[in-house]
């Protein structure tokens, strides 16, 4: 991936004393929000953009996750005619595989599931393979590709679909995830 910048030295709390806590993302973060997603994505999203989709009322649903009150990734719902889709979802590239990822997205799953959302959509690319595994664990399965659709990189995306969210067999699946989280 072009344009990652990785930080040379480690500053605030280290990853083995997390106690990760799922917020409302605010405008407050912004700032933190934009500094991981210029590091975790080739096109990545303004400040003006996160600051809209906050303000996007009962249709979006934006969280950060935050270590000792250090902003460490964040993620994103727009939710509209019963589809849920996520948006976007980053974590700092020093505080990957620890679980936060899985936290913003069944936070996300689990907003949708209360919002009466029958059916949850993204877009990841194609060699973004680590993604993906984390997204078949919430039971997205690959349903198209779109061509090209990251122009800037050259690559298509994978379109994915978890369907019937509002199903017992769905909650079964995040509450194992949450129990899974509550004893790593
Ligand atoms: C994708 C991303 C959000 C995952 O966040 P994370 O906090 O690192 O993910 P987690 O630690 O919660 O990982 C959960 C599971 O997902 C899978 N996974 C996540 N990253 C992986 C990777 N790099 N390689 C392989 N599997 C991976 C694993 O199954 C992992 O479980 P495990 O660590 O117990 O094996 C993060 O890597 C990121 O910000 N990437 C850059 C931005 C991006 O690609 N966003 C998605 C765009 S669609």
């Amino acid at each position: 991936m072009m344009g990652f910048r990785f930080a040379s030295q480690r500053r605030g709390p280290e990853p083995d004393d997390t106690s990760v806590e799922i917020v409302p993302m605010k405008r407050r973060h912004l700032r933190a929000v934009v500094a991981i997603e210029q590091q975790v994505f080739p096109s990545p999203w303004s400040l003006s953009l996160y600051l809209s989709e906050i303000a996007g009322g009962a249709t979006r649903a934006y969280y950060v996750a935050r270590v000792g009150g250090e902003v460490v990734g964040y993620a994103g719902l727009m939710m509209v005619a019963g589809e849920g889709h996520v948006t976007t979802i980053g974590v700092d590239p020093h505080w990957q595989r620890k679980g936060i990822g899985r936290r913003l997205l069944l936070k996300l799953a689990k907003v949708a599931v209360s919002h009466g959302i029958e059916d949850l959509t993204l877009e990841v690319r194609v060699s973004n393979v680590g993604a993906q595994t984390l997204y078949h664990e919430f039971g997205f399965a690959p349903a198209g590709i779109r061509k090209n659709y990251y122009a800037e990189v050259n690559e298509d995306a994978i379109v994915m679909w978890a369907h019937e969210v509002q199903s017992p067999a769905y909650s079964e699946r995040l509450d194992a995830i949450e129990e899974r989280l509550a004893t790593s």
